[in-house]
């Protein structure tokens, strides 16, 4: 068993996608092992994506992320890590698969709806960036 971390963001959100999202989620076969509705500020959006802390789209991606609540989740599986990123598709919705959550749901590359972790060490630092263990159940 795996566990990956996933963020339904703002853009998703706003336009009341969660439900739709979450169903997917459980539909592919992941185990909602964490799950919490949040409001990150600026600087925990850019706490959240550091590595990306030297990219021109920086400061916009934490102004988004930012901009009103998303929902955080740790989800357990077979290959989770890799089976999230598929099923939410390609950065870009423009390059994302029919069927995947970006394609489907995902406003630009900037509001692209969905969150996941891209290696193991990325999903250990995200999960316990948001979940303490006792939330993980
Ligand atoms: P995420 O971390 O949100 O799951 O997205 P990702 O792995 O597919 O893409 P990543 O390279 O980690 O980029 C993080 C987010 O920054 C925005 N982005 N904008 N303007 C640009 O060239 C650009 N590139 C990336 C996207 O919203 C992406 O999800
Ligand atoms: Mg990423």
């Amino acid at each position: 068993m795996e566990r990956t971390f996933a963020i339904i963001k703002p853009d998703a959100v706003e336009r009341k996608l969660a439900g739709k999202i979450i169903d997917r989620i459980e539909a592919s076969g992941f185990t909602i092992v964490g799950m919490k509705k949040i409001k990150l500020n600026k600087e925990q959006a850019g706490g959240f994506y550091c590595v990306h802390r030297e990219r021109p789209f920086f400061n916009d991606l934490c102004d988004f992320m930012s901009r009103s609540p998303v929902i955080v989740l740790c989800l357990e599986k077979e290959n989770a890590i890799a089976d999230w990123r598929k099923l939410m598709g390609a950065t870009n919705p423009a390059n994302a698969e029919p069927g995947t959550i970006r394609r489907d749901f995902a406003v630009s590359l900037n509001e692209n709806s969905a969150h996941g972790s891209d290696a193991p060490e990325t999903a250990a630092f995200e999960i316990p960036y948001f979940f303490s263990a006792l939330e993980l159940v």
